[in-house]
C-alpha cells in the first residue's frame, strides 16, 4: 500500500484548532481537503481563517502567490458527512469522547467508500476501542498531531488491535510526504510522547517537593544546564495546571496506579486554588500586570584561591579542561580520579545518591556533587550539592573553580540525583519501557520527544551519551534512595549494559 497521492481527497471533521491545522497541512501538501463541523459556520469560519494564513504567507515570502491561491482553492466546506463519500482519508479532530467519536466513525463507514482511512486525532483514547464494533476496524488508526499541527512536525501514527500494518505504513510514508515527522506506535496510554514526557513535570515536582530549590530556580537549571526550552513550572503554567494534571491522572489510572506516573498535590492545590497558569493569571508564577519575575538562585562570585586538577577522563572533565584553558585559568591536569578537584572539594558527577551519602560511602567529607548539562562545552549553569559535612571553604572553592569555568552556580539543598540528571533519567527509562514494551522503537522515541514537545536530545540518544551504566546507577541508587518502584530501571536498560551495548547500536 502506497502513500495518498496528492490527487486523493481528504476529510477533516472537527473545525477546532486541531481540525483546522491538519486541513491547512493536508491542503498545502497538494490535497482537495473537505472540512465539517457540526457548530454552523465554524467549518466555514475556519476556511476562511486558512485563506487569510495563506495570504500571509505568501505576503512573508513562505509560499508563492499562486500556490497560497490553488491551496486556499483546494479548501472546501462540507455541509454534512455525505460530502465525504469520495474520501481516501478521513481524519477526526471533534470532541475528546469515545461514544462520540464511535458514533460518528459508524455513521461513516456507510458514507465513504471500502478503501477510505479512517484516521483519529485523539490524544487519550484507545483506537482500538475505537475500532471497536467497525465493520472494517482494519481501516481505522490514530493520527496523532500536535497543536499548533502545521507548525509541529510530529506525527504518531496509532495502531490499535485491529489496524492493518500496511495501511500504517501507507499513513506513515503519507504523513512523511506532508513534510511531518511520523512516528510508529502502539494503541498504549499516552502514545510516545504524552507517556515519555510524564517524568519531566513528576521530577520538577518532586524536586520542588523535597526543597531543591524554588520554581525560578529549578526552571533555570532545566533551561540553561539541560538546554530544554522551559522549565517544568513555566510549562505547566503555559499548558494549564488542569488540563496538565488531568493528563497525569489519565495516565497514571490508565496504567493502573503505577507509581511512575503518580500525580503531585503539589500541583492539585494549585487546581484546588483556581491558579491555573498563565490563563489565569496565576501558577507557580504571577503573572499579573507588573509583577516581578522571581530570579534564579545564583551563588555569588567566589575567588578561586587553591590549587584546582581537572580528570580528562570522562567527557565532562574534558569540557572543563577546555573552558579553563579558554579562561586561562591554571589546573592540573589528571586522567584518573573526579572531575574536578578544588583545593579539599572533590566535585563528582551525579550518580542519583545524596552528597552526603555518596561522601559517607566513599570517605570524603568534603564532597561536593554536580548536575548534568546538556552540552558541557556550552552551558551557561550548573547545579551543585555539598555533602552536609562538606566544609565551608571545601564549598567555596567548588563554587569558585567552576564560576573560574564560566558556568552560573546554582546551589541546591542536597537532593538526590539533582534536577537535569534525574528528569533525564527517568525520561530515558520511559522511553526504554515503551521500546521494551513494543511500543515504538528506539528512533521513534527520540524522534518523538525532539519533534512533539521540543526536547534538546532524545532522551535515549541522551542516555547513550551519558552511558548506560551511569545512567542505570543513578536509576538504582534513586531505588534504593526512595525505596520507591517509581524509580525502578527498564529491564532493556539492564540488558544493554549486560551487554555492553546502547540504544542506538546496529542490532
Ligand atoms: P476543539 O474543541 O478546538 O474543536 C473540536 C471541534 O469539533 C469543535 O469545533 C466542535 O464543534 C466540533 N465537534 C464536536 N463534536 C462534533 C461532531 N460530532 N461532529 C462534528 N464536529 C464536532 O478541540 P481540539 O483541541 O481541536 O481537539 C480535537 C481533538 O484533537 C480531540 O480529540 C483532542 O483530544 C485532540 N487533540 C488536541 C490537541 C490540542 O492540543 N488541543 C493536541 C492533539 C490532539
Amino acid at each position: 500500500m502506497a502513500a495518498l497521492k496528492s490527487s486523493a481527497a481528504v476529510a477533516v471533521v472537527g473545525a477546532g484548532a486541531m481540525g483546522a491545522g491538519i486541513a491547512q497541512v493536508a491542503a498545502q501538501a497538494g490535497h482537495p481537503v473537505w472540512l465539517f463541523d457540526l457548530k454552523p459556520g465554524a467549518a466555514q469560519q475556519a476556511v476562511e481563517a486558512m485563506r487569510e494564513t495563506f495570504a500571509k504567507l505568501a505576503a512573508k515570502g513562505r509560499m508563492s502567490a499562486e500556490a497560497a491561491a490553488a491551496a486556499g482553492a483546494r479548501v472546501h466546506v462540507a455541509q454534512g458527512l455525505a460530502d465525504f463519500a469520495h474520501a481516501a482519508l478521513v481524519v477526526e479532530a471533534i470532541v475528546e469522547r469515545l461514544d462520540v467519536k464511535r458514533s460518528l466513525f459508524a455513521d461513516l463507514e456507510a458514507i465513504v467508500g471500502d478503501d477510505c482511512v479512517l484516521a483519529t486525532n485523539t490524544s487519550s483514547i484507545s483506537v482500538t476501542a475505537i475500532a471497536a464494533g467497525l465493520r472494517r476496524p482494519a481501516r481505522v488508526l490514530g493520527m496523532h498531531f500536535f497543536n499548533p499541527a502545521p507548525l509541529m512536525a510530529l506525527v504518531e501514527v496509532v495502531s490499535g488491535l485491529a489496524t492493518d500494518p500496511a495501511l500504517a505504513q501507507a499513513i506513515h510514508d503519507t504523513a512523511l510526504s506532508w513534510g511531518k515527522s511520523p512516528v510508529h506506535t502502539k494503541s498504549t496510554p499516552g502514545f510516545i510522547v504524552n507517556r515519555v514526557a510524564r517524568p519531566y513535570y513528576g521530577e520538577g515536582l518532586r524536586l520542588l517537593g523535597e526543597q531543591a530549590g524554588d520554581a525560578a530556580t529549578i526552571d533555570a537549571v532545566m533551561r540553561e544546564a539541560g538546554g530544554f526550552r522551559m522549565g517544568p513550572f513555566e510549562l505547566m503554567d503555559l499548558i494549564g495546571h488542569d488540563v496538565n494534571y488531568a493528563v497525569s491522572r489519565s495516565v497514571f489510572d490508565a496504567y493502573y496506579g503505577d507509581p511512575r506516573f503518580a500525580p503531585s498535590l503539589i500541583q492539585l492545590e494549585l487546581v484546588n486554588a483556581g491558579y491555573l497558569g498563565r490563563k489565569s493569571g496565576r501558577g507557580f508564577y504571577d503573572y499579573a500586570a507588573g509583577a516581578v519575575k522571581p530570579q534564579p538562585a545564583t551563588e555569588a562570585a567566589a575567588t578561586l584561591a587553591v590549587p584546582i586538577s581537572v580528570s580528562t577522563a570522562s567527557a565532562f572533565g574534558a569540557a572543563l579542561a577546555a573552558r579553563l584553558q579558554a579562561a586561562d585559568v591554571a589546573f592540573e591536569r589528571r586522567d584518573a580520579g573526579p572531575p574536578l578537584q578544588a583545593g579539599a572539594a572533590r566535585i563528582e558527577i551525579a550518580d542519583g545518591r545524596s552528597a552526603t551519602q555518596r561522601g559517607a560511602d566513599e570517605g570524603h567529607a568534603d564532597l561536593v556533587v554536580v548536575d548534568l548539562v546538556l552540552d558541557a562545552a556550552k552551558a551557561q549553569r550548573i547545579a551543585i550539592a555539598a555533602s552536609e559535612r562538606c566544609s565551608a571553604a571545601a564549598l567555596a572553592a567548588a563554587t569558585a573553580a567552576l564560576q573560574a569555568a564560566g558556568f552560573a552556580v546554582t546551589r541546591f539543598a542536597d537532593v538526590p540525583g539533582l534536577a537535569v540528571m534525574r528528569t533525564v533519567a527517568m525520561l530515558a527509562n520511559e522511553a526504554a519501557d515503551a521500546v521494551y514494551q513494543g511500543v515504538c522503537d528506539a528512533a521513534a522515541a527520540d524522534t518523538a520527544m525532539c519533534k512533539g514537545v521540543n526536547y534538546p536530545r532524545g532522551p535515549l540518544a541522551w542516555a547513550d551519551a551519558i552511558g548506560l551504566p551511569a545512567l542505570l546507577t543513578v536509576l538504582d541508587n534513586l531505588a534504593r534512595t526512595y525505596g520507591e518502584p517509581r524509580y525502578r530501571a527498564s529491564p532493556l536498560l539492564r540488558r544493554l549494559v549486560a551487554a555492553g551495548r546502547g540504544f542506538h547500536a546496529p542490532t
